[in-house]
C-alpha cells in the first residue's frame, strides 16, 4: 500500500482580506468549526492568521477544490478587500495535519519574524503584504516557534 500517494495537481493559494465585522474569539471559533468540517470533506488543508481586523490565509489541496473554495470564501460578507496573492503548484503540503490551523498572532509577535520587522513596525497589516513578504510569513509558519502557535 502506498502511504502518501503523490497528489497530481496540488496547489496552494495565499490571499489576504479585511474583516467587515469585529471578530471576537467566539466568531473566529465558529468560522473555524465550519471551515474545518468543509475542508476535511474537500481534502483542503492550510492556515489562517488574524490580526487587527485583517486575515492572511493559505489554502492547499487539489487545484480545482482550492479554486472553488477560494471563490466561495471571497463572497463571504464577513470580509472584503480579498486579494489573491499567489496560486502555485507545490510538491507537498505544508500544513497536512491542519484542516485549518489558526493563529491570532499580534503585530508585536510578527515583528520578531526575520525580514518582516520593518513591515510590521509600521501600521501595516496583512492586507498590505506583497508576494515576497507573504512567502516570508508562510515560511515562518512552516516551522519551529511559529508553527507551534497554530491551534
Ligand atoms: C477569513 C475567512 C476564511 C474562511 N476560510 C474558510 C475555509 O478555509 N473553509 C471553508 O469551508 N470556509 C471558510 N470560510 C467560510 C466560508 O466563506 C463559508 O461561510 C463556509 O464555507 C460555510 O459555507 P456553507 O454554508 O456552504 O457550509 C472562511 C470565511 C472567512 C471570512
Amino acid at each position: 500500500m502506498i502511504e502518501n500517494p503523490v497528489e497530481v495537481d496540488l496547489v496552494h493559494c495565499i490571499y489576504t482580506s479585511a474583516g467587515t465585522v469585529e471578530f471576537d474569539k467566539e466568531q473566529i471559533v465558529s468560522l473555524l468549526d465550519a471551515a474545518r468540517i468543509n475542508n476535511s470533506t474537500l481534502n483542503v488543508t492550510g492556515m489562517l492568521l488574524y490580526d487587527d481586523g485583517a486575515f492572511f490565509q493559505v489554502l492547499e489541496g487539489d487545484r480545482e477544490m482550492v479554486e472553488k473554495l477560494f471563490e466561495k470564501i471571497s463572497k463571504d460578507k464577513r470580509h472584503d478587500r480579498v486579494t489573491k496573492i499567489i496560486v502555485e503548484a507545490i510538491e507537498e503540503r505544508d500544513f497536512s495535519e491542519w484542516t485549518m490551523g489558526y493563529s491570532g498572532v499580534s503585530k508585536e509577535d510578527l515583528k520578531k519574524i526575520t525580514g518582516l520587522n520593518d513591515f510590521f513596525s509600521t501600521k501595516k497589516c496583512f492586507t498590505d503584504l506583497d508576494e515576497g513578504r507573504s512567502k516570508k510569513l508562510l515560511s515562518a509558519f512552516k516551522e519551529g516557534q511559529w508553527r507551534a502557535t497554530l491551534r
